[in-house]
């Protein structure tokens, strides 16, 4: 396994459309393990496969508190979205950045696993938000785009200097 780089905001690479993966390969899975081991190695909660550079429909997640529950979803789509709720967020393309964000706080999700087959997930509260955050890196959208203009820019100005400063 491998620890893979994570793109770190605003890379223009973390606004690409992931493409569907057509059939889950050795080399899928491969890719799941090294994006697991990226994740639990950050530490994070959830890893999109835009955020290390492969644009493909794939996320890992595990909101457990040992870490022993690795959840991929590859080519999730969302079935059924309901209710709201608001959590902190953070982002492992945005480091040591935290804003609270909006979504639903019910979801039904189909997706394939690491054996292409298909199942069906629901999820509340914290694995609600986590989808629908990691869905998201998956269509281009890292979650600052929900808040303001100016809070957008101050993040932007504050990451990027410290990018410049770690080069
Ligand atoms: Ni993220």
């Amino acid at each position: 396994m491998a620890l893979l780089k994570i793109l770190q905001y605003p890379d223009r690479r973390l606004h690409t459309l992931a493409q569907p993966v057509t059939e889950v390969t050795e080399a899928i899975r491969r890719l799941a393990a090294d994006m697991a081991e990226t994740m639990y190695a950050a530490p994070g909660v959830g890893l999109a496969a835009t955020q290390v550079d492969r644009h493909i429909r794939m996320i890992v997640i595990d909101i457990s508190e040992e870490k022993n529950d690795l959840m991929v979803f590859i080519n999730p789509q969302i079935l059924e979205r309901d209710g709201e709720i608001t959590h902190e967020e953070g982002c492992l393309s945005v480091p040591g950045i935290y804003e609270k964000v909006s979504r639903a706080e019910h979801v039904k999700v189909s997706a394939q696993n690491v054996e292409g087959q298909l199942f069906e997930q629901e999820a509340h509260g914290l694995l609600a938000t986590c989808l629908q955050h990691e869905i998201d890196h998956l269509n281009g959208r890292v979650f600052v785009e929900y808040l303001s203009r100016l809070k957008q820019d101050r993040i932007r100005n504050k990451l990027l200097k410290q990018q410049r400063e770690t080069m």
